[in-house]
């Protein structure tokens, strides 16, 4: 298949990268590399060095490509810097994204797979695992504009014709996201379990996540893709299981071969606005995908520790 990945050079959109060139997709990555890097990428795959917000420079790449599928991962991801620049977020979140539908609409293409969020969309919610239909309650201006994207392409849908379907996932983590950021809490454990560094944990260290490893969530964008009928807009894409930051800082002990004791948490006030429970309910997902089971956590982990070994040595 033709394809265009946005944000392609980043964490995810370089192992979706991976995933279509190992089908033998031909891929063209539109990534400004603001934390994106052209070293994650296979050179078989073409980069634009476009920024998303710029409409006309979008739309150009995409018709001069005619892909079959666009996976649209380019995003502002931190969560405080939506907070502190709301409308930088939105720029590149929700105008960014309207200009991918837009240039996707006009290019013709099959499907947009765009990329959403589960944990910040629902926000404090009672039921979990949280199925798609609980309602939105983002509490970030990261969520809420992940929303309005998700909105607008309904909209495009609706009004034209478009084929989205949204992915929403979990806390994603695997080999090259970045270990020394602020937004990946697993490459950050395993970093400090590999240096020897006590890990900070905000709050009493019950706080709750669905870790999922990058490679199922490839998995997920590629069926997403490939299915020629979806019967729904919008699916979660993370295990089910609930994991606390305890559980989560023992299992990275483990995994580094270190006595738990050895890796015991410095424990900080909690930060306002953290969600207490997040997990993710799947079977939507694994019925209309028809995915595979998870990776185990011990698995994914030992990869993520390789990969950070492999890039810290
Ligand atoms: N990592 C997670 O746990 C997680 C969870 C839920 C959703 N997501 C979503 O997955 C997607 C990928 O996230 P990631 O974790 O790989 O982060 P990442 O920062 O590694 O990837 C984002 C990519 O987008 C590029 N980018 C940013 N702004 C751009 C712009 N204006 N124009 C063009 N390119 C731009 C960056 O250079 C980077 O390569 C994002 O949409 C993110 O919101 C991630």
């Amino acid at each position: 298949m033709r394809a265009v990945v946005t944000g392609g050079a980043g964490f995810i959109g370089s192992h979706i990268v991976d995933g279509l060139l190992a089908s033998g997709s031909d891929v063209l990555v539109l990534d400004d590399l603001s934390r994106g890097r052209e070293s994650n990428l296979d050179p078989r795959a073409r980069l634009a060095k476009i920024d998303v917000r710029d409409g006309d420079a979008v739309n150009k790449e995409i018709l001069e490509f005619s892909p079959e599928v666009v996976f649209h991962l380019a995003a502002q991801i931190d969560v405080r810097t939506s907070m502190a620049q709301p409308a930088h977020d939105a720029h590149t979140n929700v105008i960014g994204s309207l200009n991918v539908f837009a240039a996707a609409h006009a290019a013709g293409v099959r499907r947009v797979v765009n990329t959403s969020t589960g944990g910040a969309i629902y926000g404090e919610t009672d039921t979990v695992p949280t199925p798609e239909t609980a309602p939105a309650r983002p509490l970030s201006a990261y969520g809420l504009g992940k929303h309005t994207a998700e909105r607008y392409a309904s909209w495009f849908g609706q009004t034209h014709g478009l084929q989205v379907t949204t992915l929403r996932y979990g806390n994603v983590y695997g080999p090259r996201q970045d270990p020394k950021g602020d937004a990946g809490v697993i490459a950050i454990l395993c970093d400090r379990a590999l240096s020897g560094t006590a890990p900070t944990i905000f709050g009493d260290g019950r706080q709750t996540r669905d870790y999922v490893y990058v490679g199922d969530i490839v998995a997920a964008n590629l069926a997403a893709a490939r299915s020629t009928t979806l019967p729904h807009q919008t699916y979660n894409i993370g295990t089910g299981t609930e994991i606390d930051l305890l559980e989560l800082t023992a299992a990275v002990a483990s995994a580094a071969g270190m006595p738990a004791d050895r890796f015991a948490p410095d424990f900080q006030p909690a930060r306002p606005g953290e969600v207490r429970r997040s997990c993710l309910e799947v079977s939507r997902a694994r019925r209309d995908l028809r995915l595979a089971g998870p990776t185990p956590l011990a698995m994914g982990l030992h990869s993520t520790l390789g990969w950070i070994r492999s890039v810290t040595l």
